[in-house]
């Protein structure tokens, strides 16, 4: 995710400005650079890390006392020097950061070619300085508020000018943007810890507002105009605690992220008739139309994502679907039709094994499509088509908002196919698209039921062994849910297809055991709850993902963990976030380790 950095003030802005820079290195990015006025705008900017940037400065200096900077993580266009921020209006007086995407950036771009711009980047924020530019009439503040009409998505943006100097004026749709107050000087931030060690009164910009920062404070106000009072707040955190936003842990925080992260993967792709328009996804429909069998392959939690594709294409879609382990299928001489498509799906797209299978199934003649979280990663940069998940940066070692994100991509994928196919018809696709929009809100929902999930944790902390069961999508969900659990809290667990739990694992249900059951699939309620019955008949302690007019289920669990109503084909995306947060209490009841648990490794990029 990008970060941000303005300062104004009586000091020199570019050393505040690349040391704010660096302490949001923890957010990940893939270049950075800054911009500094004093009497003209003077930009330096490079891909790779802070250094290269720092031994830029060191040869190149700026001299001024009001900047901006910026590390970016590519969403549009490759890491490079030309696409690294900030970015210039073509007569150099304009100058702008941005965070996040925007949504109608290729009509924009479009719009301003036809009015003969030129561009020199490939990326979505050029357009906002050739934006705010063609606005400008006098008053920066009144040219940002008319440039971002026009932007549609959710960002941070911040701007500059050489006719208002002594001024910077930033706008938060959704992504975050923090004000730090100083002694005769601001600063201006994607999140406090940039600047924590030089202030610790901050104001915070919220979802739709605009600022104006000087040197003797900043202004708040709403986007449309009327100015805000906002409170000070002053901040006790140490600095790392303040890199985890407040949160104990990566893992919280990111999972805290998740309704901002469905946010920006569905952001611009989809419309409420179901219509899915994936930017990197290239094929024709004809491709779409014509190719006879879906391959899915990836390691880890990526693979379980994958398992929940797969019923989501096979429902959606009726193309056979295979999901193999990565690790499998590079071995197992996999028979792949040079008329299929395989997806490979990697948060960090550097996972040894998937890099394998991907490369054989592109060997055999299969269109290879790259899944991914990270922007010009191998698996990107070796694919036909790319299926950006745009999570944003994830720390901690057991994924959580990346998977996500995942469900989410896979949901867009198969409208995309399905409509070309004509197997999606209109009403379902609307129906899809309309679950999918309500997902964020749901999401965030789920995140204040931390007292039920808490209880449900003292529940199982010192079980020896925990099974999971499910059905169908249930089933995908039950093993991801597993998996988080055994990472972090180090107790045994095992997943399970409900049915199955009477042919051999029923035996190790006794007294006590704890079985988590998640029930989002209707149609095959009925047949989940017999296994549930056969649980209890032993004893056993029954801990439920269910939705919340589930009036049933109380009869049966122990326990119930309630998710929002949701059409069964989304019902994962609601159930894993209870699990995550429920394996997330066990460790922490365990006192582990959470953000790296012991033996594991985020990327794996050896065999
Ligand atoms: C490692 C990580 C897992 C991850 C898996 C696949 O094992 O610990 O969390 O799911 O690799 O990683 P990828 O980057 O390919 O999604």
């Amino acid at each position: 995710m990008c970060g941000i950095m303005g300062y104004v003030g009586p000091q020199q802005a570019a050393p505040i400005l690349l040391d704010g820079l660096r302490r949001l290195e923890y957010r990940g990015y893939d270049s950075a650079g800054v911009a500094v006025t004093n009497g003209d705008i003077d930009v330096r900017k490079a891909e790779g890390k802070i250094d290269r940037l720092a031994d830029l400065l060191n040869s190149s200096p700026l001299v001024g006392t009001i900047g901006i900077g910026h590390t970016r993580w590519a969403t549009h266009g490759e890491p490079s020097d030309v696409n690294a921020h900030p970015h210039t209006d073509p007569s150099g007086e304009f100058v702008v950061v941005h965070n996040g995407i925007i949504e109608n950036f290729q009509s924009l771009r479009e719009e301003l070619e036809d009015l003969g711009h030129g561009f020199m980047s490939e990326t979505d924020t050029e357009i906002l300085a050739h934006l705010v530019a063609r606005e400008y009439d006098g008053d920066l503040r009144a040219a940002v508020r008319a440039a971002v009409a026009k932007a549609e998505g959710a960002y941070a943006l911040v701007v500059m000018t050489k006719r208002e100097p002594g001024k910077i004026v930033a706008v938060r749709r959704i992504s975050p943007l923090i004000v730090g107050l100083g002694d005769g000087e601001t600063f201006l931030a994607s999140d406090i810890p940039a600047v924590l060690h030089r202030t610790r009164d901050f104001l915070i910009v919220e979802d739709g507002e605009l600022v104006v920062v000087t040197e003797d404070g900043a202004q708040i106000e709403k986007i449309e105009g009327g100015v805000i009072d906002r409170e000070v707040m002053h901040v006790d955190w140490d600095a790392e605690q303040a890199e985890k936003g407040g949160f104990e842990h990566f893992m919280l925080k990111e999972i805290h992220e998740q309704p901002a992260v469905v946010t920006e993967t569905l952001a611009g792709r989809l419309d409420e008739y179901g219509n899915a328009w994936l930017e990197d996804v290239k094929f024709d429909d004809e491709f779409a139309r014509d190719f006879d069998e879906l391959w899915i392959t990836a390691c880890g939690t990526a693979y379980h994502a994958g398992l929940v594709g797969k019923e989501i294409f096979r429902r959606l879609l009726r193309i056979p679907t295979n999901v193999e382990y990565a690790h499998e299928m590079r071995y197992n001489d996999p028979l792949i039709s040079a008329k299929s498509l395989t997806v490979a799906i990697s948060q960090s797209g550097e996972t040894a094994d998937t890099l394998a299978a991907a490369r054989l199934a592109k060997e055999r003649g299969s269109r290879l499509l790259a899944l991914t979280n990270v922007v010009g990663s191998t698996l990107s940069r070796e694919a036909d088509d790319i299926l950006y998940t745009r999570a944003g940066p994830e720390i901690s070692v057991a994924s959580t908002k990346a998977y996500l994100a995942m469900l989410i991509a896979q949901y867009l994928l198969a409208l995309r196919i399905g409509r070309v196919r004509g197997v999606v018809d209109e009403d379902l696709a609307g129906r899809v698209a309309h679950g999918l929009s309500q997902l964020p809100a749901q999401v965030e929902e789920l995140l204040h039921q931390e007292s039920e999930i808490s209880a449900a944790a003292e529940a199982i902390v010192d079980a020896d062994d925990v099974y999971f069961i499910g059905r169908g999508l249930d089933y995908a969900v039950a093993m991801e849910g597993s998996l988080k659990l055994k990472e972090i809290s180090y107790l045994h667990s095992e997943a399970m297809p409900a049915g199955e739990l009477k042919h051999g694992t029923l035996a190790l249900i006794t007294e006590g055991t704890p079985v988590i059951v998640v029930l989002t699939q209707q149609a095959l309620y009925d047949k989940t709850i017999s296994a549930v019955q056969e649980v209890k008949a032993r004893g056993g302690k029954v801990i439920a993902v269910a939705y919340e007019d589930d009036d049933q289920i109380h009869k049966f669990a122990h326990r119930v963990l309630r998710v929002p109503r949701a059409d069964d084909l989304l019902g994962p995306v609601a159930a894993v976030v209870p699990l995550q947060l429920l394996a997330y209490h066990v460790a922490r009841l365990r006192g582990h380790d959470i953000d790296q648990p012991r033996n594991l490794a985020k990327s794996v990029t050896v065999e």
